[in-house]
């Protein structure tokens, strides 16, 4: 069988951009793919003239294609970009990354379907972490259903600043945004695949978020096209998915783990949500959704536990009154469970 331009562009998806996650088709550095006689060559356009960048993806390239079945010979060549952008914005064909430039971390909390817990968790990990390193950010990507505003009591307006970006919300030493600012809760807006993407895209490009060295985006509840195409939108770190113990939840799981899978972002873990009832009136534990189901998806799909959050009316009532566990009841055993996943996931990112 001959070998065909698609099938080295499928091989291609796999070399990653290095020190990002996303591969280097889908940061367009790859130009022209050619094949004579089961000769391949590959010409590469880089961002900036940088031999040691160019010289990995080379190496990277290299291995991936010489591995194919049925190619003899490779020749990359490369050029570089040579518009230079103005101070502060891309230059065309840098990725796209490096127009968020503050932003260090993106964490996305996804779920396969609704109503697990997703955005309490988003939030309450938000505020765990602000406790333990300085400039976190909670974006709402959940742009049909934002809940950010009412978790976090807030519902101010965002104002544009001197460098015609966005302020972000501050509300409890946190950077907000979510679409619920910007539109009454009057507002139905019925938001396709493009005005989807750059909503998004606005989030990250035309917010000022400062500094932000986590940023945490509660996505919205699936795994579908719309999921997939936020996360391409960032340069997502890692994935938390968030899920309930019971049986048809475990199954969106492990869509969950595909999503994450089909777009090369590295999993940080399962929050298994609503585990378990701690009866004031008997003192014991009562598992009503059957707890454990979380931990042994984790160990099938081989990515890290990251722990496990009871059902309590405190996390309703204080998510419901905008005065989130984690800051309402500093003490509790689920503001310590909370903070207890936020270090597991400080110490996963930081150490990687
Ligand atoms: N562990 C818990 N104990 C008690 N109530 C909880 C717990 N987790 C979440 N809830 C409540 O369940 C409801 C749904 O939670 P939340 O909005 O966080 O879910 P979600 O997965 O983000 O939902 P959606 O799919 O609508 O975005 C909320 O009222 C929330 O306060
Ligand atoms: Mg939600």
């Amino acid at each position: 069988m001959n070998l065909t331009e698609d099938q080295i562009k499928n091989a291609l998806k796999n070399v990653r951009y290095p020190g990002f996650t996303r591969d280097i088709i889908s940061f367009g550095i790859v130009k022209n793919v050619e094949i004579v006689d089961s000769n391949v060559k590959i010409s590469l356009v880089l961002p900036k003239p940088d031999g040691q960048l160019e010289e990995k993806i080379k190496q990277a390239v290299k291995k991936t294609i010489l591995e194919l079945p049925g190619v003899n010979g490779l020749e990359i060549s490369s050029e570089t970009r040579p518009a230079k952008a103005p101070a502060g914005q891309a230059s065309p064909g840098e990725p796209k990354e490096k127009k968020i430039s503050n932003i260090k971390y993106f964490i996305a909390v996804a779920s396969g379907k609704g109503g697990v817990g997703k955005s309490t968790v988003a939030v309450n990990l938000a505020l765990a972490t602000s406790k333990l390193r300085n400039n976190v950010g909670l974006m709402d990507a959940d742009i049909w259903g934002p809940s950010i505003p009412m978790m976090m009591g807030t519902n101010d307006k965002p104002k544009t600043n001197d460098k015609k970006k966005l302020n972000p919300i501050e509300k409890f030493g946190i950077n907000l945004m979510s679409i619920g600012f910007l539109i009454s809760e009057d507002d139905t807006v019925i938001w396709r695949g493009p005005m989807v993407h750059s909503a998004i895209k606005q989030f990250l490009e035309d917010v000022d978020w400062k500094e932000t060295e986590y940023l945490f985006i509660d996505l919205p509840p699936g795994t579908g096209d719309s999921q997939l195409s936020l996360i391409q939108s960032a340069p997502i770190t890692g994935g938390i998915i968030v899920t309930t113990p019971q049986d048809i939840a475990l199954l969106d799981v492990k869509r969950g783990v595909q999503m994450f899978r089909k777009l090369n972002v590295p999993i940080l873990g399962i929050v298994e949500n609503m585990s378990y009832l701690d009866c004031p009136h008997c003192s014991k534990e009562i598992d009503i959704f059957g707890r454990g189901g979380g931990f042994k998806m984790a160990e099938k799909f081989d990515i890290p536990f990251l722990g496990e959050i009871p059902i309590d009316p405190e996390i309703r009532k204080s998510g419901d009154y905008g005065n989130p566990i984690v800051l309402s009841q500093p003490n509790s055993d689920v503001a310590k469970s909370f903070t207890t996943i936020a270090e597991e996931i400080l110490k996963n990112i930081e150490q990687n």
